[in-house]
């Protein structure tokens, strides 16, 4: 965390949902006490409809309202679901409550997000019942790793085993959303990132409706992985299937690698796009020394245990 100074910093605490006018007169006052501010944001988010937006949709909020006048004054932090602030004697700081006058105060979060036209629906179906229906919970498998490395193999293979052992499962792989639902994007780190947020979207609704989800993306960076995970935290792993890049490339079962190299195609993972391995993956899978038949053994006993049919 090498980007927090020594600076004398403010610390604000709240869900943000949304950030509005009030909680900027917030933090312009606690500006006015130190150098910069920390703002806290509880791990309330995207839970319910009084807590819609994920922290990097509020981070985004944040950031519009400040980052032209602010930039360098602020800090967004995740913080856990922060409920009781405890300090001793002589602690080194100050506890402030401060008070912004009337007006500011009646602002109110559920009136903005009223205004912003979102009123969150509950489900007449609990999730409890769409489980017991199915005779498991709904989940997601996440697969990460390069191209060619055994993600469509593996999700394919195992939508039919998990399938005919009586899941409920849908496998959603890169070419197929991106030849429809995600047709507009292409491979810049931008589009990547708005490829895999609507990837975890539509995942999540799949695991909320009952579904284990066999989800098949190169997702090359971490942040876009925990968006999928924050966006359905029950029940999500993260699947790593590591096999190197001269393996991958030596495959190269759809000739990417050679047009990359050619320099046919631009902004290749693994070439010259990034992809970050995943720093603590549920699972990770050999798939260059394990057959398809083992892996997928590895997978099932894995989701079997994690997932359990009742
Ligand atoms: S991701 O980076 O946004 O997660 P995604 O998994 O959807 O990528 O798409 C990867 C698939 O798109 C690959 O399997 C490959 O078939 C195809 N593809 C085409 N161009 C590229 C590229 N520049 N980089 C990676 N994959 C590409």
């Amino acid at each position: 965390m090498t980007k927090y100074t020594k600076s004398k910093t403010s610390l604000i605490i709240g869900r943000w949902q949304p950030w509005h006018e009030g909680h900027r007169g917030l933090f312009e006052a606690a500006l006015e006490r130190a150098e910069k501010v920390a703002i806290g944001v509880r791990h309330t988010y995207a839970t319910d409809g009084k807590n819609p937006f994920t922290f990097d949709e509020v981070k985004e909020f944040i950031d519009k309202d400040l980052s032209e006048k602010f930039s360098g004054k602020y800090d967004v932090i995740e913080l856990p679901n922060i409920t009781n602030v405890i300090y001793g004697r002589d602690v080194g700081y100050k506890v402030e409550k401060i008070s912004l006058g009337e007006d500011i105060e009646k602002i109110s979060a559920t009136e903005v997000r009223k205004s912003m036209n979102l009123t969150p629906v509950s489900h007449s179906v609990e999730v409890s019942e769409r489980s017991k229906r199915f005779g498991h919970e709904g989940g997601i498998i996440w697969f990460t790793g390069l191209s060619g490395s055994g993600k469509s193999t593996l999700a394919k293979a195992l939508e039919r085993k998990l399938f005919d052992k009586g899941y409920n499962v849908y496998m959603l792989d890169a070419d197929n959303i991106r030849d429809g639902l995600n047709s507009n994007l292409g491979f810049s780190n931008e589009d990547r990132n708005e490829n895999i947020r609507r990837v975890g979207e539509v995942a999540a609704l799949f695991a909320n409706a009952g579904f284990i989800v066999l989800s098949a993306f190169i997702s090359p960076f971490n942040s876009d992985r925990k968006k999928a995970l924050n966006a359905h935290p029950k029940n999500f792993h993260e699947i790593y299937l590591s096999a190197d890049i001269n393996v991958c490339e030596g495959r190269d079962i759809k000739g990417l690698y050679k047009k990359a190299r050619a320099g046919e195609i631009k902004e290749f993972t693994g070439i010259d796009s990034p992809y970050e391995v995943p720093k603590s993956p549920s699972l990770e899978i050999d798939t260059e020394n394990l057959t398809v038949d083992q892996s997928i053994d590895e997978l099932f006993s894995f989701i079997l245990n994690k997932i359990p049919l009742k």
